[in-house]
C-alpha cells in the first residue's frame, strides 16, 4: 500500500472534495495516512478565499519540500500535488514559486488524478490540470466508500453573483448543478454506508435548479430516503431564499431548524458597493417571513469588516442589524484583497488597525449573541444525533437539531442514533446533557 495524506483548507466543499480524491486514488493503491513523514503522495487542497489562507500554502509547501527531499535520500519518492481554488487561479505560479510541486490541479480537474500521477511515473516534469469542463468530474467519481454519520454532498457548484470582494466567480467559475437522480443516487450510497444526515453543498446552494427541481424540491426527494433523518444545506444567498425553501422549513421535518445566511454587511452603502444586489431592510423582511415558517430557526451569518469606503455609521448598521437579527453563532473576517476581484482596486481602502479594531466589537457581539443562544437551550430536552466518541471517557459527541456539539455520557452503541437528551450546562463551545431515560415519551 502506498501512503496518501490530503491536507484541506478552507471551506466544506473543499472536504467534500478531499474525501473524493481519497476515494478517486484507493484502486491505485493510495491508502490515507494521518502525518505527511514518508508519505508517497501528498496532496494540499487549497483556500483563496482570503489572502492569509493561499499564503499559508506557500509556507506549508516549503516544510513539505523538505520532506520530499529525505523521501529521496532513502530511495522512495514522495509526489506534491496543489490542488483546490488557489491551483486554480495561481495555476503555473505555484510551480515557479516551489519547483519541489509535481502536480498542479483545478478544482474542476481532479477526475484526472490517476491519468496526471501515471504521466508524471513515465516522464519528469511537472503537470498543470485547470480546465474547466462543467461538472464532467462528478460522472467519474467512484461510489462513497465509506461515511460519516453526517456526510457532506457537493449539489452545486459555482457562482454568478459576482460580490466585488469574491474570488469564488473565478476560482470555481459559473453556477451548475448535478441532476437530481445523481444526487440522490449519492445520498441513498450515503445512507448504505451508514449516514443519518445529509448536508447539501454548493458556493449558493440554495440557487440550485436542474431539471425543474429546486433545493425545496430536493431536500422533500432527500426526505423519502430510508435512514436520512436529518437535512442541512449551506451556503445560501439571500436572493435565492425562495418562497419553497421557506415554506420547506415549515414543512419538510427532515431539513433542521438552521440556516447559515450571510449578510457579510448591515449598510446598504456597502452592501451595493458590494454588490450583494439587497438591503439590510430586505435581509430583516426574509428573516420575519423564514421564522413565521420556522420561529425556532438558528440563523448564523458570515460578515465583512473594514470593505472600501466603510465609515464608522456603516459599521454601526452591521451592529445594528446584528443586534436585530439574534445570531446563534456566526463568522466574521476582516475583508481581504483579492487579486482580480473589483474592492481590491476601489478607493478608500481601510487601515488595518481600523479593521482590526471592528472585528474586535464584532466578535464580542456575536459571541454574546452565541452564548445567550446556547444558553437558551439549557433546561431544554434536543433530539441529539449521536456522531462520534468524545476526548471524555465515557462521552459521546452528537449535534442539536441547531448544530450544537452536545457532549453526553453514553454509551458507543448510540452513534448514528438520536435520542432525547436533556441539557444541563454550556462550556466555551459546546453544550453537555444527560440522556432522558424514557426515550419512549
Ligand atoms: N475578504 C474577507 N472575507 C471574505 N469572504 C469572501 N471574500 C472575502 C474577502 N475578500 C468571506 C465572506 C464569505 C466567506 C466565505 O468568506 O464573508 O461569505
Ligand atoms: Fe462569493 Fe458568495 Fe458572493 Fe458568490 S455569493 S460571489 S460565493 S460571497
Amino acid at each position: 500500500m502506498k501512503k496518501l495524506f490530503v491536507k484541506t483548507y478552507g471551506c466544506q466543499m473543499n472536504a467534500y472534495d478531499s474525501a473524493k480524491m481519497a476515494d478517486l486514488l484507493a484502486p491505485l493503491g493510495y491508502a490515507t495516512t494521518d502525518v505527511p513523514e514518508g508519505a508517497d503522495m501528498v496532496i494540499l487542497n487549497t483556500c483563496h478565499i482570503r489572502e492569509k489562507a493561499a499564503e499559508k500554502v506557500y509556507s506549508e509547501l516549503g516544510r513539505l519540500k523538505a520532506l520530499k527531499a529525505d523521501k529521496a535520500k532513502s530511495g522512495g519518492r514522495m509526489l506534491l500535488a496543489v490542488a483546490g481554488c488557489v491551483a486554480q487561479a495561481e495555476g503555473a505560479e505555484i510551480v515557479a514559486r516551489q519547483p519541489a510541486v509535481d502536480l498542479v490541479v483545478g478544482p474542476q480537474s481532479y477526475h484526472r488524478l490517476p491519468e496526471m500521477i501515471a504521466r508524471t511515473a513515465r516522464q519528469a516534469g511537472q503537470r498543470i490540470e485547470t480546465d474547466f469542463p462543467a461538472l464532467e468530474k462528478f460522472d467519474s467519481l467512484t461510489p462513497p466508500s465509506s461515511s460519516s454519520v453526517s456526510a457532506f454532498l457537493t449539489v452545486q457548484e459555482g457562482c454568478d453573483k459576482f460580490c466585488t470582494f469574491c474570488v469564488v466567480p473565478y476560482t470555481r467559475g459559473s453556477e451548475h448543478s448535478r441532476t437530481p437522480e445523481a444526487i440522490l443516487r449519492e445520498a441513498r450510497q450515503l445512507a448504505d454506508k451508514g449516514a443519518r444526515e445529509i448536508v447539501l453543498l454548493g458556493q449558493n446552494v440554495n440557487a440550485y435548479e436542474s431539471d425543474g427541481w429546486s433545493l425545496a424540491k430536493l431536500c422533500a426527494g432527500l426526505a423519502e430516503i430510508e435512514g436520512i433523518v436529518r437535512i442541512r444545506y449551506t451556503t445560501s444567498h439571500p436572493r435565492d431564499m425562495g418562497d419553497d425553501l421557506i415554506a420547506a422549513h415549515g414543512g419538510n421535518a427532515k431539513l433542521m431548524p438552521y440556516l447559515h445566511l450571510p449578510v457579510q454587511s448591515g449598510s446598504d452603502t456597502v452592501l451595493e458597493a458590494m454588490n450583494r444586489q439587497h438591503t439590510a431592510d430586505d435581509y430583516r423582511r426574509l428573516i420575519a417571513r423564514i421564522r413565521n415558517q420556522r420561529p425556532d430557526i438558528a440563523l448564523t451569518s458570515d460578515f465583512i469588516v473594514g470593505f472600501p469606503g466603510e465609515s464608522d455609521a456603516d459599521f454601526e448598521a452591521t451592529l445594528q442589524l446584528v443586534r436585530d437579527i439574534g445570531y446563534a453563532t456566526a463568522f466574521s473576517f476582516k475583508y481581504s484583497k483579492r487579486p482580480g476581484t473589483p474592492a481590491s482596486t476601489m478607493r478608500k481602502q481601510i487601515a488595518e488597525d481600523v479593521k482590526a479594531g471592528r472585528l474586535d466589537v464584532l466578535q464580542k457581539l456575536l459571541l454574546k449573541q452565541q452564548y445567550a443562544f446556547d444558553d437558551s437551550q439549557i433546561g431544554k430536552r434536543l433530539p441529539v444525533l449521536f456522531e462520534k466518541i468524545a476526548r471524555e471517557p465515557g462521552q459521546i459527541m452528537g449535534r442539536s437539531p441547531f448544530l450544537q456539539p452536545v457532549h453526553v455520557q453514553a454509551d458507543a452503541s448510540l452513534i448514528g442514533q438520536v435520542a432525547e437528551v436533556r441539557i444541563e450546562k454550556r462550556t466555551a463551545n459546546s453544550l453537555h446533557g444527560a440522556l432522558l431515560q424514557d426515550q419512549s415519551a
